[in-house]
């Protein structure tokens, strides 16, 4: 059996290191905000390259607390796109109103196109999802944020040390660095991976915080980024545990303040806060796991390239902008025959899933937002047609050559 994913020879590898930190926490008898927490909170935010990270108890809180930090409140409407169905519960949790826009076909992300015309006086955020480790088009979200004046929440659930390239047209809310020519490099859109070392050119914004020519991570690029530590992330826990990161220090003090009680001193709350915090168990693993995540990230973006050497089939690959450095958290084919194809790989024991099935205007839970089927047609036909094949740092190359010789097979009688 090929997994779609597992810990069991990542924790294998891992195993001393991760029990000699569980134990260190044990022994220390501290569980919740204490040292580990602190000192995972500095080394993330410098990973990263941002002043601030706080840690909150998981990906949804994350997203919550950003909004409310930047100034989201009851009634409001937060721009998403239409196929985020976890981040849209962050929106809903604090009693926002999600305002979905399609995606765009290749990326699966938003295509902010479509964003202006969602734009209403009650929007307070921007959500960028960062889908499938791949980051969404900042340079254009940041224009349209900067243009009507809404912040730019990040999702960088899927993409740990995703990276943007850094362009010299546009103002980035915290770095006021500038981007430069986007479109030239959409002109040199190709279905390839692609050497990032070879991509940018230096430029003027060189001085200002981020250098053009350069790649920066996502979470440090909008007002403020968000992150899920779910087991089955590239950077994971074992358990739930998320992570908010800025540049911005008013930001900063608000997470702060929101993760516990509003409190400014114990017992001393003086803002309505509630309970989210990161334990000192959890953040005892991500400090293991951080020093192997860049590694991880690369074999991932290799493991990506032996299947785009080995394919040979109908199927779409995953699609890499030429903005972007993605991680690929997921490895996210589409295909017309996509529930055959699934059951063929099912049967030749190949596991796969849907990440995922329905777009958020369809679900039962959303009707309440009035939409309907064909509101948002590329999010709905991309719902009908992906498929995420294995992928993890350990997969192995005849894994990944087993399964694209089993779509070929599969291609060759459908
Ligand atoms: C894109 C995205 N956003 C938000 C979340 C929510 O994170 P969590 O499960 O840690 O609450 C997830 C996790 O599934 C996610 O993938």
């Amino acid at each position: 059996m090929i997994p779609l994913f597992t810990l069991e020879r990542q924790n294998k590898i891992l195993e001393k290191e991760l029990n000699n930190a569980i134990k260190e926490v044990v022994d220390s008898g501290i569980f919740i905000l204490g040292p580990k927490v602190a000192e995972f909170e500095e080394k993330f935010a410098k990973y990263l390259g941002v002043k601030y990270a706080v840690g909150v108890a998981c990906g949804t809180d994350a997203l919550s607390l950003a909004l409310l930090a930047v100034g989201v409140g009851s009634g409001d409407e937060v721009i998403l796109p239409a196929n985020a169905y976890p981040t849209v519960f962050a929106v809903t949790a604090i009693g926002a109103v999600p305002k979905l826009v399609d995606i765009d076909p290749s990326s699966y992300n938003i295509d902010p196109a479509k964003i202006p015309q969602a734009i209403t006086k009650k929007t307070k955020a921007i959500i960028p999802v960062h889908l499938y480790g791949q980051p969404s088009d900042m340079g254009e979200i940041l224009k349209i944020g900067n243009k009507y004046g809404i912040p730019v929440v990040e999702d960088c659930a899927q993409a740990h040390g995703a990276e943007v390239g850094i362009q010299n047209d546009l103002v980035i809310p915290t770095k006021r660095s500038a981007w430069r020519n986007l479109s030239r490099m959409r002109e040199s859109n190709s279905n390839k991976l692609r050497d990032p070392s070879t991509e940018f050119i230096p430029s003027e914004a060189e001085g200002l915080g981020m250098t053009s020519g350069q790649w920066e991570k996502v979470g440090g690029i909008g007002d403020i980024g968000c992150f899920s530590f779910y087991p089955t992330k590239n950077l994971g826990c074992f358990g739930d545990g998320g992570m908010v990161v800025t540049n911005n220090e008013d930001i900063y003090k608000k997470v702060r303040l929101l993760r516990m009680y509003g409190e400014k001193t114990r017992y001393n709350s003086v803002l309505l806060g509630r309970n989210s915090r990161l334990d000192e168990l959890q953040a005892a693993i991500l400090l293991v796991k951080l020093k192997y995540l860049g590694g991880w990230n690369e074999r991932r973006r290799d493991i990506a390239r032996s299947y785009e050497l080995y394919k040979s089939t109908s199927c779409k690959w995953p699609y890499e902008a030429p903005y972007a450095k993605h991680v690929y958290h997921l490895f996210v084919i589409r295909t017309e025959k996509r529930d055959q194809l699934k059951e063929y790989l099912g049967k030749k024991g190949i596991q796969t899933a849907i990440h995922y099935p329905k777009p958020i205007h369809l679900q039962p839970s959303f009707k309440f937002l009035g939409y309907k089927k064909g509101d948002f047609p590329e999010a709905e036909k991309a719902c009908e047609e992906i498929l995420s094949l294995p992928m993890f740092p350990e997969l192995t190359d005849g894994e990944v050559k087993r399964v694209v010789e089993a779509i070929s097979q599969f291609s060759a009688i459908a």
